[in-house]
């Protein structure tokens, strides 16, 4: 999700972006419906001065929830009285039940909800599914708080209700971070940054706190969590996912879907959570969005799927399929990925909806299709495809109703997909009141969800160097402020918050209208005293600003902090021919080491890992805090001045040279892996020792899981929490090069400063099996390596015999 390819852009522009707020009626508008055709653009010509949605409430500064962190049963059998449903309607409204379309074509050029509008697509194209927030592309308005989202998404229910086949309509929405489009929402660190809290709960809380805010909007199904594994580092979309690892990145979606949903069938403060993309998104081979992806079957099981699994396992209602083409095949029209693959061998029971328009992409784009009603057809006689996200259009009903009339499309397969469409309606609790629940709205942006979303960035920023113990400042140190992220808190935001593409510059920060805090405003609160600050350089690196000050200002300073990183983006508008950061701003910190020579600590706020040069050698510390959040500053503050000790550690692989973009921990063991900094590498300011590793046994066999135990001191000066990782390397493996190392379990603990604790992490041989290229599932029975934290605890290892018969298949998969 979402938004068309960078060529359709403009187009879906003109179409979305007017639907913005108009502050008096003497604006030139005139809106456009064609009611017939395929394209149904609306475009609104406006002039005028926006008004922005003001939130003026006082939230709950608390509230209490029910914490079911528990697997809800189902939602996998259709009921009888769902059955009976699906059989009572006409195929016009089975298919507009399987109809989605984007919340701006029935929003008028006045930014409110053109009524008309929405009778016309219920009542005549049936349409049982909504998505978006209106105008998401472009300005303020398209921020609404949850009363006004609310106002529309009741409004819409209200019509539902009595129009056409008088159903209620679900409601989604790309809450990914947090319910980013909800004015007031807690905005969250991005997925990266949850993985590198290596806390599974933190992921459960973001997905429980964004189901909430979503709810009190009047929306039922949140697009997330995010499962893609980030391969390839050159993508735009790297900070959406939870790493490169197919492990921790297991662990985290099922965290994250029990926490969207938690006892969503019963508790109404939850919402349906969907894993996307299935499936291989995350390794773009030239790095653009979108773009092929070479995956041998065999090793997107390995490790692609894992993460799928894991969210289908803790019961993901519904799913999204990938945009584009994996081993040249569309996924959209691939019975093998989205029928074979998801629900045979995986087990996915739930709702399957399509990415943005890409059905009909399929021959306006992809051309893997001859024309689009050719595109539905192999769509829906090869794929499990429930639900096609259209958006713009009605094109779905009328070829599927064309195909059904002609027998190409059976009417059973439209019963399949619309008795899970309104079973999942039915468990989302949208038959007995489909309307938005007023007291949820007061919790909404409470202090309680503040404190989660700062306490995960906290867990988070991962401290990659600190030499000559620059790092933690006191507060006596006269601190110079450089960087264009150092006061701005919508480069800590990114994409996918406020808006698709995130704040744009001429909004500024002035669009959080104060939901957040820069470093610059985290540090006066940590040291109490306003902190000298210049911009230096702009976030694009095309020119200095007052250098000489800056260079004068640093010379007079005990240390210098400087931010430095990438604007906001999202999707294909975040693709890039490198991984170097902009030129401008690798010089600043060049110029000032051998101007100023202070000591240099620097702040990263990044998507994606972008290369650094210089910068590595020169800066004394460096902080990365990943895409942290408009409530990112005052956590990266306390780092900086060690009211709290960082903690995360990097969930993907950080590349020294344009060849390492696509590295990973768990590539051929043969080959070089000299990254700046590998994956679950970070540190903190106290000593740690770690010592006693011990083996339950020095034989691993099937069915009998062995035990490492270790102990870990932390010899101060500060409290310190720890991530302990264990990870496997085999020592060889008869035809299949070895991975260097998996990640195969770790736990994060806490430990006072003087106290030691005891971890016991498992092992079992089933972990150590890996699928062959004729998709069977063994294991070679070689030895093995048991290490623990390789990158950052040297030399602590040890070997355990695999016992095993290589012969035996754990597991065989169909084509
Ligand atoms: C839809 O209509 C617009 C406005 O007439 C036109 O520019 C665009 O090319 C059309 N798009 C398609 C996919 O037909
Ligand atoms: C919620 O439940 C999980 C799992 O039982 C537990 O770890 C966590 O501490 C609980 N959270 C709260 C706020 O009770
Ligand atoms: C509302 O939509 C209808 C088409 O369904 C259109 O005729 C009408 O002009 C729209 N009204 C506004 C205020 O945009
Ligand atoms: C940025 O957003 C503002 C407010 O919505 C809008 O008026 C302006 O056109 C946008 N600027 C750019 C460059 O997109
Ligand atoms: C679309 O493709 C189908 C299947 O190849 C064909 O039967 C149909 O005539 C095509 N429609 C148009 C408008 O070209
Ligand atoms: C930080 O940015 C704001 C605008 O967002 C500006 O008003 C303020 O002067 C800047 N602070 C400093 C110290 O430059
Ligand atoms: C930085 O570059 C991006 C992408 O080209 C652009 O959208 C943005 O407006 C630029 N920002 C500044 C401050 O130059
Ligand atoms: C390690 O084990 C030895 C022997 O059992 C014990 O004396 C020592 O205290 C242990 N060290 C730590 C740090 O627990």
């Amino acid at each position: 999700m979402r938004c068309a390819p960078l060529a359709h852009y403009t187009e879906l522009l003109l179409a979305v972006t007017n639907v913005l707020a108009f502050a008096s009626n003497d604006d030139v508008s005139s809106l456009v419906i064609r009611n017939d055709g395929l394209n149904d653009t609306l475009s609104c010509t406006r002039r005028g001065i926006q008004e922005l949605d003001n939130i003026h409430w006082n939230p709950a500064k608390t509230y209490s929830y029910r914490n079911a962190s528990r697997v809800v049963p189902g939602p996998w059998a259709i009921d009888h009285d769902i059955s009976r449903m699906v059989s009572g309607l006409s195929i016009e409204e089975k298919v507009g039940q399987m109809l989605q379309i984007q919340v701006g074509l029935v929003v008028g050029c006045d930014g409110k909800l053109n009524e008309t509008a929405v009778e016309y697509w219920i009542d005549k194209w049936k349409v049982g599914s909504f998505l978006e927030t209106p105008g998401n592309h472009k300005g303020e308005f398209s921020w609404y708080s949850p009363k006004n989202f609310a106002d529309i998404t009741d409004s819409v229910q209200r019509i539902a209700l009595k129009t056409g086949p008088k159903l209620p309509i679900i409601w989604g929405l790309d809450s990914v971070r947090g319910a980013n489009y909800v004015k007031g929402g807690t905005i969250f660190p991005s997925g990266t940054s949850a993985a590198a809290t290596f806390n599974q709960h933190l992921a459960y809380e973001a997905g429980r706190i964004a189901a909430k805010d979503t709810r009190a909007a009047g929306v039922h199904w949140s697009f997330a969590p995010v499962l893609d594994l980030a391969v390839n580092k050159l993508w735009s979309r790297t900070y959406e996912n939870f790493g490169e690892d197919p492990y921790l990145s297991s662990q985290m979606a099922s965290a994250s879907v029990k926490g969207f949903q938690g006892d969503y069938r019963n508790d109404r403060s939850r919402i349906a959570a969907c894993l996307k993309h299935f499936i291989g998104y995350g390794y773009p081979f030239d790095g653009s969005d979108r773009a092929n992806r070479h995956i041998a079957t065999h090793e997107l099981l390995e490790y692609y799927v894992p993460p799928f699994q894991a969210a289908i396992d803790a019961r993901s209602a519904t799913a999204m399929e990938s945009y584009g083409v994996v081993n040249s095949e569309a996924v959209m029209l691939s019975h093998y990925y989205l029928t074979q693959l998801l629900r045979k061998q995986l087990g996915f029971k739930g709702m399957l909806v399509t990415d943005w328009a890409e059905i009909n992409l399929q021959a306006d784009i992809y051309t893997t299709a001859r024309n689009r009603t050719h595109a539905t057809q192999i769509a829906l006689q090869r794929t499990s495809a429930d639900m096609s996200m259209v958006a713009d259009d009605k094109s779905f009903m009328q070829a599927t109703v064309d195909l059904v009339k002609q027998g190409a499309i059976s009417e059973s397969r439209l019963d399949e997909s619309v008795a899970r469409i309104l079973q999942l309606k039915k468990d989302l609790g949208l038959f007995g009141s489909p309307f938005a629940d007023k007291a949820l709205t007061e919790t909404v942006g409470s202090l309680q969800d503040v404190e989660v979303a700062r306490y995960t960035a906290r867990e988070s920023i991962t401290l990659l160097k600190n030499d000559n113990g620059i790092l933690p400042l006191s507060k006596s140190d006269k601190v110079m402020f450089i960087g264009p992220t150092l006061n701005s808190t919508r480069y800590m935001g990114g994409g996918w918050n406020v808006h698709w593409n995130g704040p744009n510059d001429s909004e500024g920060d002035a669009v959080y209208q104060g939901f957040g805090d820069t470093v610059i405003k985290g540090a006066k609160q940590v040291t109490g005293t306003v902190p000298e600050y210049l911009e230096a350089v702009d976030i694009n690196g095309t020119g200095f600003v007052d250098i000489d000050k800056v260079i004068a200002a640093a010379k007079n300073a005990d240390k210098v902090v400087i931010g430095l990183g990438e604007h906001s983006y999202a999707e294909n508008l975040g693709n890039i021919d490198g991984l170097m950061l902009p030129k401008k701003q690798l010089d600043l910190v060049s110029v000032l080491a051998s101007k100023a020579k202070k000591s240099i600590a620097v702040v990263l706020i990044e998507g994606r890992p972008r290369r650094l040069g210089d910068v590595p050698k020169l800066a004394d510390a460096i902080l990365d805090a990943y895409l942290p959040g408009a409530y990112g500053g005052l956590p990266i503050a306390e780092i900086l001045y060690g009211r709290v000790n960082p903690s995360g550690r990097l969930p993907i692989t950080y590349p020294a040279t344009e060849a390492q973009a696509s590295s990973t921990i768990w590539q051929s063991s043969y080959m070089d892996y000299h990254p700046q900094w590998p994956f679950g590498f970070g540190l903190g300011y106290s000593k740690l020792v770690y010592s006693n590793v011990t083996l339950s046994s020095s034989t691993l066999k099937m069915g009998s899981p062995i035990t490492a135990k270790l102990t870990v001191t932390n010899y101060g000066p500060y409290p310190q929490k720890e991530s302990v990782q264990l990870y496997t390397h085999q020592h060889y493996r008869v035809g299949y090069a070895p991975d260097l190392y998996r990640l195969r379990a770790f736990e994060k603990v806490d430990l006072d400063v003087g106290k030691s604790k005891t971890i016991s992490l498992k092992l079992a041989a089933e972990d150590l099996a890996f699928w062959d290229r004729y998709l069977r599932k063994r294991i070679e029975p070689a030895p093995v390596t048991v290490a623990i934290n390789p990158f950052t605890q040297k030399n602590i290892h040890a070997v355990v015999k695999l016992m095993a018969d290589s012969e035996y298949v754990l597991e065989e998969a169909d084509y």
